[in-house]
Parts: structure tokens; sequence; C-alpha cells
């Protein structure tokens, strides 16, 4: 098992399958639709041209995909930080401390930016993540509420 930067001749299209399960894990009503994919391949080339902004990084089990991880470099009204904004293993390696593996290549590629704070959201209800994350000291600092409205 080793986990490497991405590249995007041999990773594109195991990332790119990977888009579909991650949302439907993390979004009920997520459909995914040729657009949606579209649109993800046009955000991985984009992002794969622009290396110190995006840490992209490859779990691989010997010639197998195993996941990846995707942290951003963003600036918004706080500051930089580092945005943790896809953590994902195919299921077979789930929940073998694989998942704090690519967290911590994450944290230390923004580190190596010189930034100090890491960011992410992640859906209350997928528990495999909100535990990793409290597990590597991520705590709540906003919450985004939902309210369905009766006609
Ligand atoms: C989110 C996700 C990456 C978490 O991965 P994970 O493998 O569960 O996380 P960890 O690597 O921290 O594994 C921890 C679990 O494995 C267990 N484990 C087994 N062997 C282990 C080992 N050798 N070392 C550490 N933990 C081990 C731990 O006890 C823990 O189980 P617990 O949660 O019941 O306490 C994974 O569930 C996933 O890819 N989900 C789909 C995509 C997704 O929703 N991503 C997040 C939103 S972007």
């Amino acid at each position: 098992m080793q986990i490497r930067p991405y590249r995007p001749q041999q990773d594109y299209r195991a990332v790119l399958n990977a888009q579909c399960d991650l949302y439907k894990i993390n979004f009920p009503r997520f459909v995914c639709t040729p657009a949606f994919l579209a649109e993800q391949a046009q955000r991985l080339r984009a992002a794969a041209k622009r290396p110190f902004e995006n840490g992209i990084f490859v779990l691989e089990d010997g010639l197998d995909f195993a996941g990846f991880v995707w942290v951003a470099i963003r600036m918004d009204l706080q500051g930089t930080y580092g945005s943790v904004d896809q953590v994902y293993l195919q299921e077979a390696y789930r929940r073998r401390g694989l998942g704090k593996l690519l967290m911590d290549t994450a944290q230390a590629f923004v580190l190596k930016q010189g930034i100090k704070v890491a960011r992410l959201y992640v859906t209350a209800e997928n528990h495999d993540a909100v535990k990793l994350y409290e597990r590597e000291g991520y705590t709540v600092t906003r919450l985004e509420m939902e309210k369905p409205l009766a006609e």
C-alpha cells in the first residue's frame, strides 16, 4: 500500500469514477448525470494544472486504486486555509485506518504550504467520515441547518 501524488494520465479515470459514489453517499437526493461527470472532469483537469493549490494524493494497493484525498488551498474572509474537499476509499479499504493516512497526507500538504488551518464540510449522517474527522481533531465551527417545509 502506498500513497503518492496524483498522476493525471494514470489516475484520472479512477478519481472521476469515484465522484458519483462520493456524492451519492453524502447527498441522498443526488443523481449522477453525464453533465455532473463532465463538470467534475473539468474541475479535475483544472486542479491538476495547479499543483500548489491542489494536493491530490492517490492510495494504491499494488496496481489497484484504493482511494484518494483532495485538498485545495483557499482564501476567504477568515484568511487562507486548506480545504479538505474529498476523502474517498473504495469500500473494501474502509475501516482499516486508511482514512487517517489520507487525512494526514492532506494536512501535511497544507502545512508544507505554510498554512496552519484545515477546514472541511461533512454530511452529519456520514458517521464514518464524522468519526474520522473528530479523531483527527476537527471540531464544529459553523452549522448548516435545514428544515423541510410543509405546503
Ligand atoms: C470517510 C472514510 C474515508 C473513512 O474511512 P475509514 O476507513 O472508516 O476511517 P479510518 O481510516 O479512520 O478507520 C477507522 C475505523 O477502522 C478501524 N480500524 C481497523 N483497523 C484499523 C487499523 N489498523 N488502524 C486504525 N483503525 C483501524 C477503526 O477502529 C475505526 O473503526 P470505528 O470507526 O468503528 O472506530 C470512508 O468511510 C469513505 O471513503 N467513505 C466514502 C466516501 C466519503 O463519504 N467520504 C467523506 C466525505 S468527502
